[in-house]
């Protein structure tokens, strides 16, 4: 069994205005290994955001962990201080966003946002760090590191600035690194690249990678489990290759009928009927069953809670058992 590097518990996280608070993500849990890429995947406005900003501790003012507990390495990080989380943030657990461009200074050449990206957590000569620099820009196989070390951002493309965001990321040999839709900016040439890094990374290091991302495809090319989440709940989780090969959320198996189309060239493109309910008004049961193809009476009053149906395979279904055995039509 490898080990837990990171592990949430009945996490929930509320928004509030004067008069109010609304539950963004309720009650999810989970646990993130050493070495392995966990992917967490659900359409915009499921709450992955948020789940990653209440790890790194950088929720927005108005929102706040009301419940559970986020440990890294048995060590509780929702009571750390500010400047105790921030020596966290960057040494042991780094991240990378989808505006790479933006992210990066524009004033400054990429070399010296590396170098002093080095210099703030280690004791060595600015020469030795400008190395460790152009080390790191070859390792994210950035070709001709030289130049791109003397480049602005606005120069470069953007998945050579997810390159560099990847090697800052790096620069201090993270336990965990935090991916929130790291190549949804990007075309999708680019885009595999770019996974195929995390991949190389992945197997070179021990680290534990977060990919938190919309699309599934981009799950089903790295991830070794994955989350689904709708709404702000977890739906299912599983393995990579159990989660793509016997589904059973409706939701999930939606998520898949979309990608499993948009590889071929059907016209019509399968979608999922409706949109992600807003946080202020959330059905009173299984949040899904807005939407769900095979819902139930109960499934609007009552939540689901989460089952077993196979090792390692939880779903939050009332209709698990009959879907697992074929027994419910969409
Ligand atoms: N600053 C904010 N104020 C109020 N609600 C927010 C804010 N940021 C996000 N939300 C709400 O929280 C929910 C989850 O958002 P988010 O984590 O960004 O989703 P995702 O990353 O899965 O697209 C959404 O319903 C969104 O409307
Ligand atoms: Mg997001």
């Amino acid at each position: 069994m490898s080990e837990v590097i990171l592990k949430v518990e009945g996490l929930t996280i509320a928004f509030r205005n004067r008069k109010e608070s609304f539950k963004a993500v309720e009650n999810i849990g989970f646990e993130l290994k050493k070495g392995e890429i966990l992917g967490i995947v659900g359409e915009s406005g499921s709450g992955k955001t948020i789940t990653s900003k209440a790890i790194l501790n950088l929720l927005p003012d108005n929102a706040g962990v009301t419940d559970g507990s986020i440990s890294f390495l048995g060590r509780e990080l929702s009571g750390l201080s500010e400047k105790e989380m921030e020596k966290l943030r960057g040494t042991e657990i780094a991240m990378i966003f989808q505006d790479s461009k933006m992210s990066l200074d524009q004033v400054y050449t990429v070399g010296s946002q590396i170098t002093e990206a080095i210099l703030t957590h280690e004791d060595i000569t600015r020469d030795e760090a400008k190395k460790r620099a152009l080390t790191l820009l070859e390792s994210v196989r950035i070709p001709n590191a030289p130049r791109v070390f003397d480049s602005y951002p606005f120069e470069l493309s953007g998945g050579m600035c997810q390159r560099v965001m990847i090697a800052i990321a790096l620069s201090c040999s993270p336990k965990i690194l935090i991916a929130d839709e790291p190549t949804t900016a990007l075309d999708v040439t680019v885009q595999s690249q770019i996974l195929d890094l995390l991949k190389e990374i992945q197997r070179a290091t021990s680290m534990g990678i977060l990919l938190i991302t919309h699309d599934l495809g981009v799950i089903s090319e790295v991830a070794d489990r994955v989350i689904v989440m709708y709404a702000g709940k977890i739906m299912e989780s599983s393995t990579k290759t159990e989660l793509l090969e016997n589904p059973v959320h409706p939701y999930t198996r939606g998520l898949i009928r979309s990608m499993l189309k948009m590889d071929t060239d059907l016209e019509v493109l399968y979608s999922i009927d409706g949109v992600v309910p807003d946080i202020k008004s959330m059905p009173e049961g299984c949040r899904f069953s807005t939407r769900c193809p095979l819902v139930m009476e109960r499934c609007r009053k009552e939540d689901p809670g989460i089952i077993s149906v196979s090792p390692g395979h939880l779903v939050s279904c009332f209709r698990s058992v009959e879907i697992v055995r074929g027994e419910a039509l969409e």
